[in-house]
């Protein structure tokens, strides 16, 4: 056992979702639970702070934008980056749909290809649909083999004008090699936006990956709380983005008929931000780097390794994706063959055992997989071998119930 897993019990206890020992949390790839920390932050935030950012010049103002600029300073740090390439969001949708709009449409036509994997959730495909069928560029996706594992040397279109493309598949588990994957974009001069939902709360964000163009995330995955996304954008790329909400604080000066745009960030802030969800985010990147995302990945492969291990065990389940613990992070997806895996999650969640059953915005790829919807399980830092125990307890009822 590394540190991490002797130390969770008590880490556990700042979660005040997870306290009574009913509950098996299960279901951290769609959100994750939140540490009292994150929660006193956002009290703090309307107790002690509550006005408008950038606006009024009272201490209440003040202290907000102290608190919102504070935060952007804080995710800056998280990610190597500079404050001001960070754009804050609604969440990670948000962030892909404005590189979408505001980069990626005016720079494509008709002969352009956007290059997605076969892995991307909904959030990192249907954008780049739309803007195929806006511009008439054209979507190539990357195959990946049987296991969900990217295919290599990667069989780049000649017409690629943008890459997209997940760092880790949220169905699957599958980390992406987008280290090698920004190097080959980099080398045919391709701008690379990176998906990194599912990776930056379980791995090191890699010197390759984090050379990529534009970065998206969503804060409410990494213990912090709803309704905030993350955008980094580098390399001058935020300059040579349009914005694509237009209104309040985003302007730098307007006449009746024109306005001029705020540097960015700002400029792709229009209207009053989720301020007192930027200050309580702090607390929770604060957690992480408290306990080092090495260790936190070395925890989580542990229990994925226990995880897989068990699963070998249980009749009439197909794990999904790569076969070692090395090559995921995060979630594991189980088809049942001849069973609703929905029936399968009611009596896990009888049990106090909560997983997801569904396409998990995935649907494409799960096709591609040759299934349907799946049952997944995925890990956060405050998982232990008892939920994975327990887990693997009522499996095998769950799965002869739904056949
Ligand atoms: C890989 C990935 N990308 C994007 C998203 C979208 O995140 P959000 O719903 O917070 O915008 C998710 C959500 O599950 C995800 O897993």
């Amino acid at each position: 056992m590394d540190g991490l897993a002797s130390a969770v019990a008590g880490i556990r206890k700042r979660f005040p979702a997870l306290q009574g020992g009913e509950l098996v949390p299960l279901d951290n790839a769609a959100t994750t639970h939140r540490p009292q920390a994150v929660l006193d932050a956002l009290t703090a935030f309307y107790v002690q702070s509550n006005a408008n950012v950038h606006r009024a010049n009272h201490r209440l103002g003040m202290a907000a934008t102290a608190a919102y600029e504070g935060a952007r300073a804080r995710v800056a740090r998280f990610v190597g980056a500079r404050p001001e390439e960070v754009v804050f969001t609604r969440n990670a949708t948000d962030a892909i749909n404005l590189v979408a709009r505001g980069f990626v449409e005016p720079l494509v036509g008709p002969g352009d290809a956007i290059v997605v994997t076969a892995l991307e959730h909904h959030s990192n495909l249907v954008p780049w649909q739309q803007v195929c069928r806006r511009t008439g560029a054209r979507l190539a996706v990357l195959d990946v083999d049987d296991q969900g594992v990217l295919r290599e040397p990667i069989d780049w279109p000649d017409d690629a004008a943008f890459v997209a493309a997940t760092r880790v598949s949220n169905a699957l588990g599958t980390i992406v090699p987008t280290d090698r994957l920004v190097a080959a974009a980099a080398e045919r001069g391709l701008p690379v936006l990176l998906d990194v939902t599912q990776a930056v709360q379980h791995l090191p964000l890699d010197a390759g990956s984090s050379d990529a163009d534009f970065l998206a995330f969503s804060a409410h995955k990494m213990y912090g709380p709803m309704g905030l996304g993350v955008l980094v954008g580098r390399r001058g790329v935020l300059e040579r983005t349009e914005p694509v909400v237009f209104g309040g604080e985003m302007v730098d000066s307007v006449d009746q008929h024109d306005a001029r745009w705020q540097s960015p960030p700002l400029r792709f802030e229009a209207g009053t931000p989720a301020a007192a969800s930027a200050a309580a985010f702090v607390p929770a990147l604060d957690l992480i780097d408290e306990l080092g995302i090495d260790a936190i990945r070395a925890h989580e492969r542990e229990l994925l390794e226990q995880l897989l291990a068990g699963l070998e065990a249980v009749d009439d389940v197909v794990v999904l994706g790569p076969s070692g613990a090395a090559e995921r992070s995060g979630s594991v997806s189980l088809a049942i063959p001849g069973g609703d895996v929905h029936v399968a999650g009611t009596v896990l969640d009888m049990a106090g055992v909560a997983v997801r059953a569904g396409w998990h915005c995935a649907e494409p790829l799960l096709r591609r997989m040759g299934c349907g919807p799946t049952l997944r399980a995925s890990l956060a830092l405050y998982n232990t071998a008892d939920d994975i125990d327990r887990l693997l307890a009522v499996l095998p009822e769950a799965v002869a119930a739904c056949r």
